[in-house]
């Protein structure tokens, strides 16, 4: 069996003591590739270190994450635009608009989205978006910039079945993480209701670790935990559900390994 993590943060510090077990612990879990969603200027170089030392493995993307849209933003923007014209990315993110932390740049966080949004239509490429507290203000965005070759995924997703309906009407795919084995989340009943060929897999490692180890540092090698849930709530084998969203994950991000 083959699975993807398509959003993982394993560059973070959070890793650097275990790092070796970590990456042996993919091996043992079946997780054949991580995708690496950037945050800001001060990631990059870590993410480009694992994708050097992993070749295969890592693949990065390039963006400006919604909350490191700060003072400095149009510097920081202008750090991901030199990037993108540079070199090959897998996708722009994670971009997006969160209000759950702060809301102080929500402005700015809406007119950093959607450039990237445009580059990310200019040059072909999926996006990756984070919405926190913020389905209005994406969808309102999103739905002005669709177009034939706008796609990608809504990664984290935890919504409502409405809410995942649209996401599938606009061409993008539905990621679905650890917050789907929690007990309160009642996503479980929304998954069910969802085509499995929307679905892609992720762990937003190190955050929001699946149970059983829940309240834990988050790893992708958890992505298991994951696809064995969504297996549960679909009544089928935990192979197909790898195979189907790996399908999907390399289909939306133009992976041909
Ligand atoms: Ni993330």
């Amino acid at each position: 069996m083959e699975i993807i993590d398509t959003h993982s943060h394993l560059y973070l510090e959070d890793f650097a003591v275990d790092f070796h077990e970590v990456i042996s612990r993919l091996k043992d879990n079946h997780i054949k590739k991580v995708f690496l969603p950037n945050i800001d200027s001060s990631s990059i170089e870590a993410m480009f270190k694992l994708e050097a030392d992993y070749p295969g493995l890592f693949y990065p993307m390039m963006g400006l994450h919604p909350s490191s849209v700060q003072s400095n933003y149009e510097e920081e923007l202008k750090i991901v635009k030199e990037w993108i014209q540079k070199r090959k990315f897998i996708a722009i993110g994670e971009i997006g608009i969160d209000l759950y932390w702060d809301n102080t740049y929500f402005q700015q966080q809406v007119e950093v989205f959607r450039k990237q949004i445009k580059w990310a239509k200019d040059l072909n490429l999926p996006i990756v978006i984070h919405a926190r507290n913020s389905f209005d203000e994406i969808f309102n965005v999103v739905d002005e910039e669709a177009s034939e070759n706008l796609t990608g995924v809504f990664h984290s997703f935890s919504g409502t079945i409405r809410q995942a309906e649209h996401i599938i009407d606009l061409g993008f795919k539905i990621g679905i993480n650890g917050i789907v084995t929690f007990k309160n989340s009642k996503l479980d009943d929304v998954v069910k209701q969802i085509d499995i060929n929307h679905l892609v897999l992720e762990t937003d490692a190190p955050f929001l670790s699946p149970e059983p180890k829940r309240g834990k540092r988050n790893e992708s090698s958890h992505l298991l935990y994951i696809a064995e849930k969504i297996a549960q709530i679909k009544e089928l084998p935990v192979e197909e559900v790898g195979r189907i969203t790996t399908e999907n994950a390399k289909s939306i991000f133009n992976i041909n390994s």
